[in-house]
């Protein structure tokens, strides 16, 4: 329910509240966001005359007013608050000062699409807007807040007014009043991301951000505040992640009272957008609340991602379990031997055959041909269009890989359009990976990749396509873009894309990727429902990165594939069923050549494919729970919405002499049920509050269990 009474804006579900209030001046407080309540926080804040604390000119000469400790909704600089503002106007002039006074509100059901942008959709959402106008250039800046369920959306848009305005800053901020609260972020590094990292916000400050033009591996743009007594199991959090995949700014920070601010939004100190008759739409912000612990926190977020946010496809291949060619030949294929890959695929159990890095221009090393989306015939010796048919003939769909977004100076396109690339004049580019960035802000550069990727797909035939980003933006200067819109401009671009192709082809499954992991975020998986993990193949390290990236996204959005051994990154041996267990938390696939197994590996494989189809629709469309994470051990549940059938996946990391057992409490079963578990029988109760004994064997190192659990 949304009201507005005597100033008090609140939002209630049965989950959260959050509750702003309109003072006296037409400033807009944040008064709460947590569990439930009714009433009106600001009896919580209390008026004093706080020395050294600049009060509104408004005020007249009441010194007790000051929006140096009040929590704000929207905190701008020279208004008297010195904390670190979430939005920074500069005036034509260059005065950074700005005053967004309340304008108007309006209540109403459903969210509104945002062209251009992803965005979530709920047509039953509850959904409240809130306008402000700012006093010197008369900017107008509109909230929107849609609710449902456990989620609250949050929206902005900054439209200038009389006079020309640069936002040189728009993030969505937070007050909380006598914060004893923890963040959590989760960052990485190439081969190793989403790392969930912990700490007390207490006088310190933390930023995060990260200037690279996308995502990053090495930090993501989600962010969970928790009470500091927070478990997987117990007590409140909230989940804040941005549906963007550029640069973004996060910071937290505590106040001398005690108040907790924390910021996210799009955006690094290189932004900075003018605006001019014009309007800014800023990317959403989802926020997910539990009063339960992390694990009821995802299984919430996941549901809201995956029914509002995530794109569903109208047909085609939903979770298919793909062959991808990657590293069962790097660059050394040629036609022929591509066939008997994906002939070999289709006689496992594989439903997709795709074909990664190297098919196209004259690339057989990472030194060329990015841009020119043409089969190199003489290396596959036939035409696409033959390699497709043959493939599809054998009774397996097609996909291709491509990175659409990058330039090879050693490429046709380059030859004929270098001001393309993003570069500064003057200055030789950086080069990542040997290639430049297309300029992806440029309309004439998205409408050629809109038609040449159209007819690839319809050429092809394709049923899906690997769209990979192998480096960030380093050289913010474009031929049609000034630089300070770049990082936002360049998004827009990629989405444009994005929305085109997905139009044109509502059947394909495109499959983000960066370099593993590095762009795994709510805006992509709005155009792409799923996305390659990480580079690191290796089932015992890939736990970490499957665990950390389940706190914010659901986990069929995780490309996920068996390997061969030694494996590529790590050099590690592990069991095969053991890499197929891992790669079952995920979207399963086969990252090996087939044609080089043994029978005897080959019929495992097979077995396994079957298992995963099977599972799949409870990975999918169930609820998966984080048991165990520890170096020695990983333990992870998932569970079907109607608690009915569950499967629980274990895997001993470390090997120890005369080893302890280990027990984990399940979760998400119904307690007065009884389930069979393998060839045993426990009540729900049992296997909730007592717990379950895994059923290693210690017989090898490595070693995977996985339990099917089903109500009776
Ligand atoms: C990086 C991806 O993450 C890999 O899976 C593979 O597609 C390579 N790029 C190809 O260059």
């Amino acid at each position: 329910m949304i009201t507005y009474d005597s100033d008090l804006f609140t939002i209630t579900t049965d989950s959260f509240t959050y509750q702003m209030k309109k003072d006296a001046y037409g400033r807009l407080l944040h008064l709460y966001h947590g569990s439930p309540i009714a009433g009106d926080a600001s009896a919580l804040l209390s008026y004093r005359d706080r020395g050294f604390s600049g009060s509104p000119y408004e005020a007249g000469t009441d010194r007790t007013y000051s929006y140096d400790y009040l929590p704000l909704e929207v905190s701008t600089a020279g208004e008297g608050d010195f904390r670190t503002p979430g939005i920074v106007i500069e005036q034509e002039d260059g005065t950074l000062s700005a005053a967004f006074r309340y304008e108007s509100h309006r209540i109403y059901t459903g969210t509104e699409a945002v062209r251009g942008l992803p965005h979530a959709s709920a047509d039953d959402a509850e959904c409240l807007e809130i306008k402000l106008t700012e006093e010197l250039s008369k900017a107008e800046l509109t909230l929107t807040y849609a609710a449902k369920g456990s989620s609250l959306v949050r929206g902005m848009r900054i439209k200038a007014g009389d006079r020309k305005i640069t936002v040189r800053k728009a993030l969505y901020s937070m007050d909380t009043l006598a914060s004893d609260h923890d963040v959590i972020w989760f960052d990485g590094r190439h081969c190793s991301e989403r790392n969930m990292k912990r700490d007390h916000i207490d006088t310190s400050a933390l930023t995060c951000t990260s200037r690279r033009g996308a995502t990053s591996h090495q930090m993501n743009n989600s962010f969970i505040i928790c009470a500091s007594d927070t478990t997987e199991t117990h007590g409140e959090a909230v989940l804040l992640s941005l549906l963007w995949s550029g640069s973004f700014t996060f910071f937290a920070e505590k106040d001398q009272y005690g108040t907790m601010r924390c910021a996210l939004g799009a955006g690094s100190e290189f932004f900075s957008y003018d605006l001019e008759n014009d309007e800014l739409v800023l990317p959403q912000l989802l926020m997910t609340y539990s009063a339960e612990g992390l694990g009821d926190l995802s299984v919430k977020n996941s549901r809201f991602v995956s029914d509002h946010i995530r794109r569903k496809l109208r047909g085609g291949l939903t979770n298919p379990v793909l062959l991808n060619n990657w590293e069962a030949t790097y660059f050394d294929f040629n036609g022929e031997k591509l066939l008997q890959i994906a002939k070999e695929a289709k006689n496992l159990g594989c439903d997709l055959f795709v074909l990664d890095d190297g098919w196209f221009g004259h690339r057989n090393d990472d030194l060329s041909s990015l841009g020119d989306w043409y089969e190199n015939r003489e290396k596959l010796g036939m035409s696409l269009d033959e390699l497709s048919a043959r493939i599809t003939e054998a009774g397996i769909a097609f996909g291709l890989w491509v990175e659409p977004e990058m330039i090879s100076e050693d490429s046709d396109l380059y030859r004929a359009h270098p001001e393309w690339a993003l570069a500064v004049p003057g200055k030789a580019p950086v080069r990542g990976r040997y290639q430049l960035v297309l300029d992806m802000s440029n309309p004439e550069v998205t409408d050629y990749l809109k038609k040449t990727l159209d007819d690839l797909i319809t050429r092809g035939r394709l049923s899906y396509m690997k769209w990979d980003y192998n480096r960030f933006i380093t050289d913010f200067h474009s031929s049609v873009t000034l630089p300070g819109r770049i990082e936002y401009d360049y998004i827009r671009g990629l989405y444009s894309v994005f929305e085109y192709l997905n139009e044109r082809h509502p059947d394909l499954l495109i499959e983000g990727c960066s370099g593993g992991g590095g762009r795994f975020d709510l805006g992509l998986l709005y155009y792409t429902p799923q996305s390659w993990l990480s580079d690191d193949t290796d089932a015992i390290e890939r736990i970490d990165i499957e665990f950390g990236s389940s706190y914010i996204y659901p986990v069929s959005s995780f490309g996920s594939h068996v390997s061969a051994v030694p494996n590529h990154q790590t050099h590690r041996t592990s069991p095969l069923f053991t890499r197929s267990s891992v790669a079952m938390i995920g979207s399963y696939g086969l990252e090996l050549d087939p044609t080089k197994l043994s029978e005897g590996e080959k019929s495992v494989i097979r077995d396994e494919i079957k298992a995963y189809k099977e599972l799949c629709p409870i990975i999918k469309d169930g609820d998966f729970y984080r048991l165990m994470h520890t170096p020695d051990a990983g333990c992870c549940l998932a569970v079907s919405q109607d608690r009915k059938d569950a499967v629980l996946i274990a895997v001993r990391r470390l090997s120890h002499g005369n080893p302890k057992d280990f027990h984990v409490r399940l979760r998400g079963l119904d307690e007065k049920a009884m389930y069979s578990v393998g060839d045993k029988v426990f009540s729900g109760s049992m296997l909730m509050n007592a717990g379950f004994l895994l059923p290693f064997t210690y017989s090898e190192d490595l070693e995977a269990v996985r339990v099917r659990i089903k109500a009776l």
